[in-house]
């Protein structure tokens, strides 16, 4: 018999969850706009972000000036419906982050927050988003990754979510083939625990 469910991230319309329980207050959204403000200043930027859901980080960094030219993927399409009536300035797309329908070098900054671990696995997503951005990846994590690596993937009615907490050695190795230089930060909030790898391309 063939399996029909799904990951249930293509199916939530649970679009308040990112904003629960102090998710959309984390430091680290502030970390990630002053790190962009340092680097670019006034520059109107090519921003995409990876895995959207609530439109968080979006909200977040229209309180930043000057505004960046944004673009969200997420496999969720309730989720992007939302966000288009809330945000219809910003273009939403339906896509993969493993499979990005963006030529190479389009973005001068792509993010991913809290979206690697509800993949199998990190790889091929991490190497798409190096492929269309110009500058700079970020990858926040709230697993922060450490041994043993944990692959976890949850049966629910209807579908799946993957929970990985992922090996540091290898993960970060991957990074530095594909950066010119990585700042790693740990930024907290009460219990949570954010890990931000602010990546800048090597040329
Ligand atoms: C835990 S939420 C994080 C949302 C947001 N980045 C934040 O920090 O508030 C994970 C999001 O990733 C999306 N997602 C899961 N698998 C994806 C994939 N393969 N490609 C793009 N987005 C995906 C989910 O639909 C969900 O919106």
């Amino acid at each position: 018999m063939q399996d029909a469910a799904g990951s249930l991230w293509e199916q939530t319309s649970d679009v308040d969850y990112m904003r629960m329980e102090g998710r959309d207050t984390h430091p680290s959204y502030d970390w990630f706009n002053r790190r962009l403000a340092e680097l670019y200043g006034d520059k109107v930027i090519d921003f995409l972000d990876c895995g959207v859901m609530s439109g968080t980080t979006y909200t977040k960094l229209k309180d930043v000036s000057p505004p960046c030219n944004y673009t969200g993927i997420d496999i969720g399409e309730s989720l992007l419906e939302s966000c288009r009536s809330r945000f219809p300035e910003a273009q939403w797309k339906q896509m993969s982050v493993m499979d990005l329908h963006f030529p190479s070098g389009t973005f001068d900054v792509v993010n991913c927050r809290h979206l690697l671990e509800h993949l199998p696995y990190y790889e091929t997503a991490v190497r798409e988003m190096f492929r269309v951005a110009r500058q700079h990846v970020a990858i926040c994590f709230f697993q922060v990754p450490r041994d043993p690596e944990a692959l976890l993937r949850r049966d629910a009615a209807g579908g799946y979510v993957w929970l990985n907490r992922y090996s540091p050695g290898p993960f970060e190795d991957l990074l530095a083939k594909l950066s010119d230089t990585v700042e790693t930060v740990d930024i907290s909030q009460e219990r949570r625990v954010d890990r931000i790898y602010f990546c800048t391309k090597g040329s």
